[in-house]
């Protein structure tokens, strides 16, 4: 028997990548690939990669780079791009950076077992379509292994919604949600291997609208399935579009007991005239109002944001705008970052505004963020919450997981063991983490 063959895949950007490299593992899989943890020992490495902002991309170009000395040691070393820097970028890549042997498209990862034998003919590999056959039928998984007790599940994937600034509905191209017999078989296999918590993935996960045996179903109707999964017992969705948030997803909130209380619900922007210029198609008043009956039908919520600071022409009154709106919803989390210019969106066309007063907005919006995530955090001291546990803690003998609230909680006891939940009272908070105490 032939050593089996290591691939080695480095995962950039969302949490949808991270289930992507999942699947071309398991795609390769069946090409005789086990995956290792080091580039070094690796027959082929994949980058798979995010377009999101420059900085993103441009790491990867630094990356491939490095291995320079790896191919030249190892002539049979095959190294890909996969992701949305690949779909943005194709052929380009491979000019600019002619160590690549394979480029390949999110829409095509399960053509990689074609893609990379033709690689090892000596071949380059490019493949960027968007295929009419579906993809996840044809990424059929392999024998079962069990797993750690979380897992990502893509439900949806692709936007139609083209604000101005982003590059998804290109990489990732329209809008497509996956049958609702498939997600329910995924789902079953993944809580017959270990699994506890499934997070619903898709750029626009409450715009769901997969085949059921009704008709469409909506996001929250899946959720209703899946709750009726034995072994499943805690369900997450991301990332959600609030011009998307039903009236059932909402009430769903406040029913589902296996629905977590923790929503990601990107505003970008407190500013009317700067929504409007992005294309949200939602204002300020709109998002606070809806973040209003979603605390009606789960007053525990714990909403998390996106925000994107120095949009083209943004001035301090709309800067403020946006600050006023993070005072209003008080949020327990929150990812903010510059506005980077992506070619090709319309955004990138428009008055850009100085480098130096993006930074200082950042800093100033990061340091309200900070405050009211460490009250969010500080407020759990005292409660009893509910914790699943996913591995050993920093030091010996703790275990750690997260609370329904996604709050990373430590507990110093040897009795627990991975995939419990188990009541915790939070004893304190620190930096990054609470501790407790099992009740
Ligand atoms: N589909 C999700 C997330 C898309 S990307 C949504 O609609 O919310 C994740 C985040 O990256 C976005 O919410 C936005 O805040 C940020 N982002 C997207 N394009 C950007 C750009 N050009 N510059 C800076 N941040 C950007
Ligand atoms: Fe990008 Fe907007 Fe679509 Fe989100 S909704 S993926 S920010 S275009
Ligand atoms: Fe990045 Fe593509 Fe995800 S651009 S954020 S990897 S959808």
């Amino acid at each position: 028997m032939t050593a089996p063959k290591k691939l080695f895949i480095k995962t950039y950007g969302c949490q949808m990548n991270v289930y992507d490299s999942e699947r071309m593992a398991e795609a390769l899989g069946g090409q005789g690939y086990v995956e290792t943890k080091s580039a070094d020992d690796a027959d082929m490495i994949l980058l798979n990669t995010c377009h999101i902002r420059e900085k993103a991309a441009e790491k990867v170009y630094s990356e491939l780079g490095r291995f320079k000395g790896l191919k030249a040691e190892k002539p049979d070393l095959k190294i890909g791009v996969a992701g949305c820097v690949a779909q943005a970028e194709g052929e380009e890549i491979m000019r600019r950076q002619p160590l690549v042997d394979l480029v390949v498209g999110p829409q095509s990862y399960h053509r990689l077992p074609e893609m990379e034998a033709k690689t090892r003919a000596g071949e380059k590999a490019l493949d960027t379509d968007f295929p009419e056959e579906d993809k996840f039928e044809k990424l059929k998984t392999r024998p079962k292994a069990s797993r750690g007790p979380t897992a990502f599940l893509t439900v949806q994937e692709g936007c139609d919604k083209f604000c101005a600034f982003c590059v998804v509905p290109y990489t990732r191209g329209a809008e497509v949600s996956r049958p609702a017999d498939r997600i329910l078989a995924e789902a079953r296999d993944l809580v017959e291997r270990g699994v506890r918590e499934i997070t619903l993935l898709g750029q626009n996960v409450n715009a769901y609208h997969g085949a059921g045996a009704d008709g469409d179903m909506t996001l929250a109707q899946l959720i209703w399935a899946l709750d009726k999964i034995d072994g499943l017992e805690r369900i997450r969705f991301t990332t959600s579009h609030p011009n998307d948030m039903g009236d059932d997803l909402i009430a769903a909130h406040g029913a589902c007991s296996k629905l977590m209380p923790y929503l990601h619900l990107p505003v970008q922007s407190g500013s009317d005239r700067i929504l409007k210029r992005m294309n949200r198609s939602h204002t300020a008043e709109s998002y606070l109002r809806l973040i209003e009956r979603i605390r009606a039908a789960r007053p525990d919520i714990l909403m998390s944001g996106d925000f994107i600071v120095g949009f083209p022409e943004e001035t301090e009154a709309d800067f403020q705008a946006t600050m006023d709106l993070i005072e209003e919803v008080n949020y327990g989390y929150a990812y903010s970052f510059k506005y980077s210019t992506r070619p090709g969106t319309p955004a990138a066309e428009r008055a850009q505004v100085d480098e130096d007063v993006k930074s200082e907005r950042l800093q100033r919006l990061q340091t309200l963020i900070t405050r009211q995530q460490r009250a969010a955090q500080d407020s759990m001291v005292g409660k009893e919450v509910s914790v699943l546990f996913e591995k050993p803690g920093r030091q010996k003998g703790q275990m750690g997981g997260k609370s329904e609230y996604l709050h990373a909680v430590h507990v110093e006891d040897a009795g627990i063991e991975v995939g419990d939940i188990r009541k915790v009272r939070v004893i304190a908070s620190g930096s990054n983490s609470l501790s407790g105490e099992l009740v």
